[in-house]
């Protein structure tokens, strides 16, 4: 038998902005819990992707000067590039202008015409053009705007098709009675229960004003509304409509579909409608979670309050970034962002907590058992409440993760961290090391201090995506710890005696406050400037330029421009190769203080790593001179 499958989607998203880190919220939680499944030993499909037609892309492009297809390509290539900065494991990506898509959605709409539910007739109406929704004269009221937005409707008026939503509405009713878990969290269930029974009417799916879109197949001077078009990836992706259906049957119904509570409206009303019409089975659960907000309202390019989620990750890292939004708010509530807030859970809960957890205990077995996690002894004061809280916290993380009450998940492993660390104060190893002569009672004490760590470790793969490896190879451990299944973190005592501890550096390094927030939060950063453009302070303090000090360089054999240079960083050394030979001799530059940009991606140059990049000033005559500092200071100090 094949392991039980597991779908699940975040929306696709609209290449309009740059997607910030209120986007990111959706695609990290969804992250989690695909995560999640797979440490549960589930075959797991996690889809995500771009939704790049409508009459705003097209009105933006066309402000751009360029098409919408050169528009979009450019975007979306920055959102997969965000998603892989922030780890996200989607087994795949669809963008609604690929073949495979455009192909499912002309077979779905003509599917839905042939069996009657779609048909010809003329729409007058209004529309609000940011949010691509249709709104009826009763709906806009006096002023005339948007029932989500505000913002002011369109009056349109024009040949359409529509599609017969009002007839599913009983359908709809009894369904969502009978699968009361289908729309999350219930208060948004109640909502979408009153919206349906306060009355549907068709919906208009086709558009004459504007092309970039889908063509209507029966009559191409229409395209398909964005939201048919945009919704029908979930089953295009998995090859719906083309003659490869096997994934399709495989995985669906999608067993949650994940995404802000603004389209929930969209994911529970029309798309079951459209499913039902076209006699497919609904998705399992539909769940809305809440608005990443900013003291200054919910985060959109146009209040210019966006934070940058790669400014974020690339100041504090990609776990500190994913465990503050999966922890810091209640899935499902609204949740204020703060950088300051951020900040304290990385100093408290990662830092403190975890770091010194994992440091304190590899060095204490590295103090007294040379690096090598002891055998235990008999059982003593204390170990049955650690272990009895590791047993209770797996169990708490399923619990939480099925109701997908992710930051109750997060605090419940933080109780184990929390229970050891304690557990450590209460039996005092370092005075056990005094006392005791054959030490039975420290090994114990390590032995168990090493166990929890290692369920701590596995516990987080769905969460952290660097920190579970870290504490696995810190612990000695070999091959990769989210290939363990889920299992292994609900047994104690696995960890077996004898093996080397690696200590290395605390994972999770203390943020000095006070020099974290200088400059306020971060904001968006454009692209890199054309000459003559002007950067802001913040985008120059992505740049970590440090002074290094040479202590070996030699030519690079077979080559006639790269130099391999040794340097001192102050808190570490580094290599270094530069194209540098045709200027300076290597005996000359040794002992020298130069600039290196320190947080440049390793690149390898013939074959050799460089980690890190020299500063040199040339003119247009060929001539080039290595930037120095012109008073002595220490290795590392940083140029600001
Ligand atoms: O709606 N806080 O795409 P999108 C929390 N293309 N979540 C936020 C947020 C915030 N401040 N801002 C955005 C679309 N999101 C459609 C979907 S699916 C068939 C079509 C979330 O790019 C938002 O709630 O506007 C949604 O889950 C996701 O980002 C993509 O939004
Ligand atoms: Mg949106």
């Amino acid at each position: 038998m094949g392991k039980p499958t597991y779908y699940l989607t975040t929306p696709i998203y609209y290449p309009s902005d740059n997607l910030h880190i209120g986007h990111a919220y959706t695609t990290v939680a969804a992250d989690a819990m695909a995560r999640y499944k797979r440490q549960r030993g589930y075959d797991v499909m996690f889809l995500t992707g771009s939704d790049e037609h409508g009459q705003k892309i097209q009105r933006v492009a066309a402000e751009k000067g360029v098409s919408p297809q050169e528009y979009v390509d450019e975007i979306v290539a920055s959102f997969k590039s965000l998603w892989q900065t922030l780890h996200i494991t989607n087994d795949d990506f669809l963008r609604t202008t690929e073949e495979r898509h455009i192909k499912g959605v002309k077979k779905i709409f003509q599917e839905l015409y042939d069996r009657g539910d779609i048909y010809k007739s003329e729409y007058e109406g209004w529309y609000c053009v940011p949010c691509e929704t249709f709104w009826t004269d009763r709906q806009v009221g006096e002023d005339k705007a948007c029932l989500d937005c505000g913002r002011p409707v369109e009056l349109v008026k024009e040949e359409s098709y529509f599609f017969r939503m009002s007839k599913y509405t009983d359908r709809w009713l009894k369904f969502v009675a009978d699968n009361p878990d289908f729309i999350q969290p219930a208060s948004r269930r109640n909502e979408m229960i009153s919206f349906v029974k306060s009355g549907l009417e068709d919906l208009c799916v086709s558009r004459t004003t504007f092309d970039w879109g889908i063509k209507v197949p029966m009559d191409p001077k229409h395209v398909i509304y964005v939201w048919v078009d945009a919704l029908s990836n979930y089953i295009t992706a998995l090859g719906y409509g083309s003659e490869d259906e096997e994934k399709y049957r495989h995985y669906w119904p999608a067993d949650l579909h994940l995404m802000g509570k603004e389209i929930v409206r969209f994911h529970t009303i029309i798309w079951p409608m459209m499913l039902m019409a076209l006699e497919i089975p609904l998705p399992k659960k539909v769940f809305g979670h809440g608005w990443l907000i900013l003291e200054s309202g919910k985060m959109s390019k146009s209040l210019g309050n966006v934070v940058d989620p790669l400014v974020l990750v690339d100041k504090y890292g990609v776990d500190a970034i994913r465990y503050y939004l999966l922890r810091e708010i209640a899935f499902g509530a609204d949740g204020h962002y703060s950088e300051e807030a951020l900040v304290r859970r990385i100093n408290a809960d990662l830092a403190n907590d975890l770091g010194n957890l994992l440091h304190r205990t590899l060095t204490m077995i590295e103090k007294y058992f040379a690096g090598v996690i002891p055998e235990p002894a008999a059982p003593g004061d204390h170990d049955q409440e650690l272990m009895g809280v590791a047993r209770d916290v797996a169990q708490e993380v399923v619990e939480s993760m099925e109701k997908l009450e992710i930051s109750t998940a997060l605090a419940a492993i933080w109780k184990l961290v929390g229970r050891a660390n304690k557990y450590i104060d209460e039996t005092t190893p370092w005075i056990l090391a005094r006392e005791e002569a054959d030490r039975p009672r420290l090994r114990t004490v390590l032995s168990n201090l090493a166990e929890a760590l290692r369920i701590i470790g596995l516990l987080l793969v769905p969460y952290l995506p660097t920190a579970p490896e870290k504490i696995w190879q810190q612990l000695g451990l070999e091959g990769d710890v989210r290939a363990v299944p889920y299992r292994e973190a609900e047994t104690w005592g696995l960890l077996a005696a004898g093996i080397r501890v690696r200590r290395g550096e605390p994972i999770f390094p203390r943020i000095d406050m006070k020099e974290a927030l200088q400059g306020g939060e971060k904001k968006v950063t454009e692209k890199t400037p054309g000459v003559g453009e002007k950067i802001t302070i913040e985008e120059f303090g992505r740049l970590d330029l440090r002074v290094a000090q040479v202590l070996a360089a030699e030519r690079v054999e077979k080559s006639k421009k790269l130099l391999k240079f040794q340097v001192d960083l102050g808190t570490e050394k580094r290599q270094v190769v530069a194209g540098i030979a045709q200027w300076e001799n290597p005996q000359d530059l040794i002992g020298k203080k130069l600039v290196v940009v320190a947080n440049l991606e390793p690149a390898k140059l013939m074959g050799i790593v460089s980690d890190g990049m020299i500063l040199a000033a040339s003119d247009d005559e060929g001539n080039l001179s290595l930037l120095t500092v012109d008073k002595d200071i220490a290795n590392g100090a940083k140029i600001t």
